[in-house]
């Protein structure tokens, strides 16, 4: 088996900013509610840009950072709950973006485990030996499911995306990933409509199906059990202490839910990566993003041991141990 690492980070929010006050205009809602029960102060939101957009935008970064050209990719796999198109994969329309004729395209649908899944997916493939250069992308346009009348759900999320390069590497790399999924509480987080179950009707519209449906209390003590469990058996398997973490990257739902994770798992404040005060919840494109900002900012060392942990809608969850 090779040793496959991260070798490029990028990242692209959409420059529209909304703020909790401008929330306060739109739904019954306040400022001092979203800060105190999320840590979500605004989210960016794209004004006419698809999840391929944003996704090339990320690419085209982390392609530099790697300096690897788009002709040597041979696997993109794109991770979003919010896709151009049913079909075909977004990861299609990207490739076309990039000029990357040579990889392999398919799209991941693990919501906010989305990047974590893609990941552990594009590490398989490169540590057997069967690719090379792999790019893993998670996207969101999350503002295009919104119900924007829904007080609930609207003030928790945001569009952006991040995108990272994976190779074989002489040292560091992905030590562990651990998957984890429960269909049976599928209908705690869902979008009921437009699929073929409940295929765009008037009628479907009329239901407001097409926007995200949540019970937000019963899943955030879920998420808080299945982050710490991944954690742990990602760890396990590395051979690995909680002590031994430098940076944990956590999905980005809830200040709160991440909070109550590191407790449990006994890692203090200042090894927890946080910047859901600047972009809320985009899914699959948080832990991307969250990663690519702690290595930008220098909060990343050569040599550090980083966990990855998130979870979502599915029920899904997932951890992976990098050395970086
Ligand atoms: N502004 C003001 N009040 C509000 C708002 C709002 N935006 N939203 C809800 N409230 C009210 C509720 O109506 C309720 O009022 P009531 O007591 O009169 O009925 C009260 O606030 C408390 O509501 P809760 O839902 O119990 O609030 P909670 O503290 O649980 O916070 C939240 C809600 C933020 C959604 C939290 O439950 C959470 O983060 N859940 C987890 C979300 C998650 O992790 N999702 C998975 C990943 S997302 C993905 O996969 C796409």
């Amino acid at each position: 088996m090779k040793r496959v690492g991260i070798i490029g980070v990028g990242k692209y929010l959409p420059e529209k900013i909304l703020t909790n006050q401008d929330l306060e205009k739109m739904v019954d809602t306040s400022d001092e509610w979203i800060t105190t029960r999320t840590g979500i102060k605004q989210r960016r939101l794209v004004k006419t840009e698809s999840a391929s957009d944003l996704a090339t935008q990320a690419s085209l970064e982390a392609l530099k950072d790697a300096k690897i050209k788009p002709k040597d990719l041979d696997l993109i796999i794109v991770a979003t709950i919010t896709p151009d198109m049913p079909f075909p994969a977004t990861s299609c329309f990207v490739q076309a973006n990039l000029e990357a004729f040579g990889a392999v395209c398919f799209d991941v649908s693990a919501a906010c485990a989305g990047f974590i899944y893609a990941l552990s997916i594009a590490h398989q493939f490169i540590a057997q030996g069967i690719y090379k250069n792999a790019l893993v992308i998670g996207t969101e346009i999350l503002s295009s499911i919104t119900d924007w009348q829904d007080r609930n759900t609207c003030v928790l999320f945001g569009d952006g995306a991040g995108a990272v390069v994976l190779a074989e590497v002489k040292s560091g790399g992905i030590i562990s990933t651990y998957l984890g999924s429960d269909g049976s509480m599928a209908d705690l987080l869902f979008l009921p409509g437009g699929g073929s179950r409940n295929p765009t009707s008037y009628k479907t519209i009329e239901q407001r199906l097409h926007y995200i449906k949540m019970q937000g209390n019963e899943l955030f003590k879920i998420a808080v059990k299945k982050m710490v469990e991944a954690a742990q058996r990602v760890l396990q398997q590395a051979d690995l202490e909680c002590s031994d973490v430098d940076l944990v990257i956590p999905h980005q739902a809830n200040v709160r839910i991440i909070m109550s994770v590191a407790k449990k798992l006994g890692i203090p404040a200042e090894k927890i990566y946080l910047n859901i005060e600047k972009y809320g919840n985009m899914s699959s494109a948080s832990t991307a993003v969250a990663l690519c900002e702690a290595v930008k900012e220098g909060r990343i060392k050569k040599g550090d041991i980083i966990l990855l942990d998130a979870f979502g809608a599915g029920l899904v969850w997932g951890a992976c141990v990098i050395r970086w």
